[in-house]
């Protein structure tokens, strides 16, 4: 006998698992299907955000900075350390706990609310009378009906042709978060955010990291002035970063990988490297789904198709997260996940899809949100932009971390802020502001009317808007 549910979200990363706690809250009954295995079977809920992306990354990136700060920066706080080894094993081993933790955070939160988990792969059926029937295959095998369906089942790493991630030689997201020891050389393809915090990591343990991107410009859709901040700062920790780069045949051997590549300048070179980290960018997971089966509209790159509201083109099916456009950013699955269960209640579930910031955890950090100096000059609006140095903020000057600044861009007749770009300390933090500012169509005035504490490193966001109307007081 099939389990009737008002709502089966199939996938549990944030898009799913958020859509199925808020539908539960909203009142509705709701399953939650997801694949998701440890290593010995058991359930491990959060996609690849908690498994194998968001969490994990930025773990290791906290350990590595650590590790880096102790070989690099507590001289300069008169700490003398003696004697500083790398365990690696202990430190993938946190990694590991912390996503554990998460996991089972899920699970808690599923029976907080009340959302019937299942452990397997979900996949259409047929549609039935009062909604779809679904089938749930692998440890719990079941047959659902359910009057609507969200799919979250978000993205997989894309490979280069002929060249399988094999996790070994050749990795993925996966295997370079578990790389068993520090590599001496270190190849990334693609200076994207996986390629760019990847390196980060292993450099700052001890690996000579090379990374090729493809693009002539680096960080091509940030704020260019932002980027080349960005770019300069990572090659003084050390990253060498080749821009307009073409890679040829690559060649996988036992001990290592060997990289053919023509250089910006039309030179052939050669990269050899004991391990390549791949990081092109990733394909939405539709497959085993039963797209077919049932008429499920994906486009030419195999997204599903969905409107502003995330409905795609059968009745009561919607689809949030990696597996459809915009960004790939667990906050913009998440947001999409709230706002269709709030849809499905009847309410005004909304996503503005212009304010969703982006954040890039290499140190400096690079965050933004809103319109870049180039896409505004492009688009032939008039704008006014301020830019305030952390350098000459007495917070970061403290910590011993001043590098980057906050640069703000508002409108030249409103004064509306259109962009905010930030390269430094905490500009993961620090983009919050901005967020909600801009939300509220604030000016740049009125972040800088805003008392902020003295002294933190958001003052530099003040500075900034005060620097639109060239009118700073600490520079
Ligand atoms: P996913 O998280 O991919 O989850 C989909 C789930 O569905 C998976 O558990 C999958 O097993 C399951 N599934 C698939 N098909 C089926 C099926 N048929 N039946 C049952 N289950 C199924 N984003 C950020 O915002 N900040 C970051 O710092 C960040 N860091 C990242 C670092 C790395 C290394 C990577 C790879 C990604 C990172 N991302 C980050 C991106 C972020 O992880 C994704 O945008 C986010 O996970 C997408 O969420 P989702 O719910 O759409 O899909
Ligand atoms: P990405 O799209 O961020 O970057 C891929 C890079 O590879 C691009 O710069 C592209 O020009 C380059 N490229 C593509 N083909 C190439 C080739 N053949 N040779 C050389 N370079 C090539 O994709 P990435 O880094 O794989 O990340 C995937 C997704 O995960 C992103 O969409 C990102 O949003 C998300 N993510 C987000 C993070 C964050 O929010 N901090 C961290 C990590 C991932």
């Amino acid at each position: 006998m099939a389990k009737k549910f008002d709502v089966v979200v199939i996938g549990a990363g944030p898009g799913g698992y958020i859509a199925a706690i808020r539908a539960a809250q909203l009142g509705m009954s709701v399953a939650c299907i997801d694949a998701w295995a440890t290593a010995d079977g058991k359930p491990a809920p959060g996609g690849t955000c908690t498994n194998v992306g968001c969490i994990p990354s930025k773990a290791l990136l906290q350990s590595s900075e650590h590790y880096h700060q102790v070989n690099s920066s507590f001289a300069d706080h008169g700490i003398k350390v003696k004697g500083v080894d790398l365990d690696l094993d202990k430190l993938l081993g946190r990694k590991d706990t912390v996503v554990t933790q998460n996991n089972q955070g899920i699970l808690y939160l599923f029976k907080k609310n009340k959302v019937t988990f299942f452990h397997g792969t979900g996949s259409f059926v047929a549609q039935v009378d009062g909604g779809w029937s679904l089938k749930v295959s692998g440890n719990a095998e079941e047959d659902l009906i359910a009057k609507h369906v969200i799919i979250a089942t978000g993205s997989s790493p894309r490979a280069l042709p002929k060249l399988p991630f094999d996790e070994e030689r050749v990795l993925s997201n996966d295997g370079a978060l578990r790389i068993p020891e520090v590599p001496a050389k270190l190849g990334v393809i693609g200076a994207g955010a996986i390629g760019l915090e990847m390196a980060s990591v292993w450099s700052r343990l001890g690996a000579q990291v090379t990374v090729l991107e493809a693009l002539p410009d680096f960080l091509a859709v940030v704020d260019q002035q932002v980027a080349k901040e960005a770019q300069k700062a990572l090659a003084k920790q050390g990253l060498t970063i080749h821009t307009g780069v073409k890679t040829g045949e690559i060649k996988v051997g036992k001990k290592g990988v060997t990289v053919p590549y023509t250089d910006s300048a039309g030179a052939e070179q050669t990269l050899k490297v004991d391990r390549l980290i791949v990081s092109i960018g990733r394909v939405p997971n539709v497959e085993g789904l039963g797209v077919e089966t049932v008429g499920l509209k994906t486009d030419e790159r195999g997204f599903i198709v969905v409107d502003d509201d995330c409905k795609t083109n059968l009745p009561n099916v919607w689809a949030v997260g990696d597996v459809v456009r915009g960004p790939m950013l667990a906050h913009k699955a998440e947001a999409e996940g709230v706002a269709v269960a709030e849809i499905i209640a009847g309410q005004h579930g909304n996503v503005n899809y212009d304010l969703i910031p982006s954040v890039i955890y290499t140190s400096p950090e690079v965050a933004w949100v809103g319109k870049t100096e180039q896409q505004l000059k492009s688009e032939g609006r008039k704008y006014n932009a301020g830019t305030f140095p952390f350098m000459a903020n007495g917070r970061a000057r403290a910590l011993g971390d001043t590098t980057g600044f906050v640069k703000i861009l508002a409108d030249a007749g409103t004064d509306e802020v259109l962009g905010v770009h930030i390269v430094g300390p905490t500009a993961s933090e620090l983009i919050a502001e901005a967020v909600a500012i801009m939300e509220f169509r604030g000016a740049s005035e009125d972040i800088a009317r805003i008392c902020h504490a003295h002294p933190t490193l958001s003052e530099a966001m003040k500075e900034a808007a005060l620097a639109v109307s060239n009118r700073t007081l600490n520079f």
